[in-house]
Order: C-alpha cells, then sequence, then structure tokens
C-alpha cells in the first residue's frame, strides 16, 4: 500500500473479510489486542490517522478529535454511539457513521431468549439439575411466567422494539409500547410511559443511551412495575439505575431481571448486581451472530470509505 493512502486506526480486527476490503482503500493500522486499546493509546494512534473504525468500548471524546487534524471520517461498528462526542465531531465537520439495521433481528433474537430463560427460569433450573437437587418431577417446582397471554411492555419502538413485537405474536403474547413519538403499527397498542410500567407482566428496554434516558428505569419506575414483572434490557446498561434494580430485586418489587448489558462493562468483581436474586446477566452479546457483525463490520468498513472519498456516509450517526 503506497503511502499516498489515506490512513484508517482501527481499533479491533474486524470479522468476516471487511479488513480485506478497507486495506484496498486505506493503510490499515490495526490494533492487534483482544482488548480495546487503552485511551492514551487511543488518543495517540488517532492523532495522525485520516480515519477511525471504533467500537462501542472506545471513548471518542472531544479532546480526542481535536488531538486528529487531519482526521475525516469516525465509523463505528454499533448501532449505538453514546461513546462518541458526535457534537464535537460534527463541530470539525467530520461525519460519524453507525450499522443501523444489520443488527435488528439478532438482537431481538437474544431479548427473546433472555425472555424466555428468565420467564422459564432456565438457568435455575440447570443449576438446579447439576447441583444434584432434582429428585422428582415436582407439580410445584420451579413454576414460572405463562408467556401466552402474558403482555410485553416494549419502551422504544424502533427497528428492534418492533422486531421484539413481531416475535412476541408466535408466543401469544400482548404487545404494548411506549415511544417518544406516535407509531402506528399493526401489532400491539401505543400507551404511555407509566402505564406500560403498571400493565406489563414483562418490559423491555430498547432506546438508545442519551440525556433524555439515562436512568429511564429508577426506584419510581420500577415500584411502578407488578411485582410478578420481569425487566429486560438488551439496550445499554446506562438506562437503567443498577443500584435501584439490585435493590427492587433484592425487595420484591419485581420478579426478575435479564440484563444483556451494564452500566459499567465488564461487570465489575464485587458489583451488588452479580448476587443479586433472579437476575440473569450476559455480557453484551445482543448482535453476537457470526453473520450480524460480519454485517456490521462492513458496514463500518463502507462508512469510513465513504468519509475518506469525501461522500456521505450510507449511514451516519445524529448528535442526540
Ligand atoms: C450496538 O450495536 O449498539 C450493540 O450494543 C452492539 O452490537
Amino acid at each position: 500500500m503506497s503511502s499516498a493512502h489515506p490512513r484508517v486506526f482501527v481499533t479491533r480486527r474486524l470479522p468476516g473479510d471487511a479488513l480485506d476490503r478497507l486495506s484496498q482503500h486505506a493503510e490499515v493500522d490495526l490494533w492487534p489486542d483482544d482488548l480495546p486499546p487503552p485511551y492514551e493509546e487511543l488518543v495517540a494512534r488517532t492523532a495522525g490517522a485520516d480515519g477511525l473504525i471504533c467500537m462501542l468500548t472506545d471513548r471518542i471524546d472531544a479532546a480526542l478529535i481535536t488531538g486528529a487534524p487531519k482526521l475525516r471520517v469516525i465509523s463505528q461498528m454499533a448501532v449505538g454511539y453514546d461513546n462518541i462526542d458526535v457534537g464535537a465531531a460534527m463541530a470539525r465537520g467530520i461525519p460519524v457513521g453507525n450499522t443501523p439495521g444489520v443488527l435488528t433481528d439478532a438482537t431481538a433474537d437474544l431479548t427473546f431468549a433472555l425472555i424466555l430463560a428468565v420467564a422459564r427460569r432456565v438457568v435455575e433450573a440447570e443449576r438446579f439439575l447439576r447441583d444434584g437437587r432434582w429428585q422428582t418431577w415436582d407439580p410445584n417446582g420451579l413454576l414460572g411466567l405463562e408467556l401466552n397471554g402474558a403482555t410485553l411492555g416494549i419502551v422504544g419502538y424502533g427497528k428492534i422494539g418492533q422486531a421484539v413485537a413481531r416475535r412476541a405474536v408466535g408466543f401469544g403474547i400482548n404487545v404494548v409500547y411506549a415511544n417518544r413519538s406516535p407509531v402506528t403499527s399493526d401489532i400491539g397498542e401505543q400507551v404511555e410511559f407509566d402505564e406500560l410500567l403498571r400493565m406489563s407482566d414483562i418490559v423491555t428496554l430498547h432506546v438508545p443511551l442519551m440525556p433524555q434516558t439515562q436512568r429511564l428505569i429508577g426506584t419510581r419506575e420500577l415500584q411502578a412495575m407488578k411485582a410478578t414483572a420481569l425487566l429486560i434490557n438488551t439496550a445499554r446498561g446506562g438506562i437503567v439505575d443498577q443500584a435501584a434494580v439490585v435493590q427492587a430485586l433484592h425487595e420484591g418489587w419485581i420478579a426478575g431481571a435479564g440484563l444483556d448489558v451494564a452500566m459499567v462493562e465488564p461487570i465489575p468483581a464485587d458489583d451488588a448486581l452479580l448476587s443479586a436474586p433472579n437476575c440473569l446477566l450476559l455480557p453484551h452479546i445482543g448482535s453476537a451472530t457470526t453473520t450480524t457483525r460480519a454485517r456490521m463490520a462492513n458496514m463500518a468498513v463502507d462508512n469510513c470509505i465513504a468519509g475518506l472519498n469525501g461522500e456521505p456516509l450510507p449511514n451516519q450517526a445524529r448528535p442526540s
């Protein structure tokens, strides 16, 4: 690759053939480790770059952007981009790309995996068996929530929320949803947020993390939910007040939670969430299928190449 090519810093090895495609257009400076670059490395390696392909684990703040005078595009391999100061990038005329759409089904599938697992106590039941506690078929043992006829409250009725609703139909679940703007849908009914909390057997979150959604689910909201209700979060950890969820689970304000995301990731070993009852935790794997991750990587590369060429990005993030 000649030095006339623009230089792109890529903060992690990308799945599929995306890096090969990128290297046809740019000199690729690839962070080789499995763990993300420390912030100082991120700043230093981006400083001389024309393009940046980053992950949700990278803090792309105003200082980093200011310290990269040649930077022409920031391309995030994720739909969410709360780790990026989009306003600061736009002030410098740097477009920010993201990867909406391609991860909708994978994330909706994982949401349902959590709903099923928490409702039917799958992990607890497996532990029960492996611990040698299975002595008989028990008419009262490990009873869970019947999904047929249950009400699912979907908070945020964008692409992923609607994909979750489509799956719910197959289970005979009634859908209600809350959204900041009106959405017409042939599935379910739009209701006020507070009404959704009161009526739902399962509340699932599908809003982006932004100032208006920070700790959207806190003490007041958890106390408004049914004592038998379940909380599912495959969006961003910051949407829930985690300390309030821990208290809610200990004190029985709600019956269980399934969380693929946390306020601090990875969850620290001494975090109270790890010992909260009826709490199923996953390591942020909503989009983790081979097909979806390859598509996300390709989209991130497409956005990056467009930005390097001074063309509109196929998918451009907006400031929240
Ligand atoms: C996203 O894309 O924002 C998910 O959290 C990871 O795929």
